[in-house]
């Protein structure tokens, strides 16, 4: 596996930067992102969403089923969603036969008053530039919920992005040499990032990624137009609230 380097600073992103940025070597880059880790994240979103035995959950952008462990351990009913084959593949070794997996995009959740629960986890949404398309995630969620079901949301906090931005960071993780560019793109309110991976110094993969710093109020308001209502809010899973020093933006709410 090899590819042909790109200069950093001229590495654009893609639109669909996120049809690439999560593949086989998402694991290996982020090797830290583990079952043993979503373990406290996931017993907090099950506490904040009363999930029972009987719930039926949507893990939306389920990744490599990380959390789905956890969310199995309290009901068996449960779903997983992703875009990313490499990361449905990982997902079901780590699942073995239980939950169901499904491929999928986050704009067209393919479910209709299905889910006492809907979780997404660890920053998957504003991946859109057009807002229609973030727009088109958070009706999908409603639409998914039964009435009444609720939701949780880990996502970024602007605020804490701003101030704790790392431009340029490198580090290892086995055999890989992963070197990440991170910028904050004003004019369109996205943080960006450029990874490359090299081997032996030889540049084996390079992708993007690029989010929408949604601030608290643009949040709640995109929610409020498809129908969802925050109940609490989070700074981090610790239970603090949001505030610039807190990285977090994790909400609980409820299909108005
Ligand atoms: C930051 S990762 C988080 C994964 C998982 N929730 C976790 O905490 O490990 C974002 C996830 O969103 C998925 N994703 C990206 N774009 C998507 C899309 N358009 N539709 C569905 N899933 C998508 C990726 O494949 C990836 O698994």
């Amino acid at each position: 596996m090899s590819t042909t380097e790109q200069d950093s600073t001229s590495l654009a992103v893609e639109k669909d930067w996120f049809a690439n940025a999560f593949d086989a070597l998402y694991p290996i880059i982020y090797a830290h992102r583990t079952v043993e880790a979503a373990t406290g994240e996931a017993a907090f979103a099950i506490a904040r969403l009363g999930l029972r035995p009987s719930s039926t959950v949507l893990d939306l952008c389920c990744g490599n089923g990380r959390h789905m462990v956890h969310l199995l351990r309290h009901t068996p009913d449960v779903v997983g969603l992703d875009y990313s084959r490499d990361l449905l593949g990982f997902a079901r070794t780590q699942l073995g036969a239980e939950g169901k997996l499904l491929r999928g995009d986050m704009r067209t959740i393919p479910f209709q008053g299905a889910f006492d629960a809907v979780a997404n986890f660890f920053t998957s949404f504003g991946y859109f530039q057009d807002e229609a398309e973030n727009q088109a995630v958070a009706l999908g969620i409603a639409r998914a919920l039964k009435p009444g079901g609720r939701f949780f949301m880990d996502y970024l906090n602007p605020d804490y992005v701003r101030a704790h931005l790392e431009p340029e960071s490198e580090r290892e993780a086995g055999d890989f040499v992963i070197t990440e560019r991170r910028w904050i793109d004003e004019a369109t309110e996205r943080v960006n990032k450029a990874t490359k991976v090299h081997r032996d110094g030889v540049l084996v993969n390079q992708s993007s990624e690029s989010v929408k710093l949604y601030a608290p109020d643009a949040l709640q308001r995109l929610l409020a137009d498809a129908g969802l209502v925050i109940e609490s809010r989070f700074g981090d899973y610790d239970g603090s609230p949001v505030c610039p020093e807190n990285p977090r933006q994790i909400i609980v709410g409820s299909r108005g």
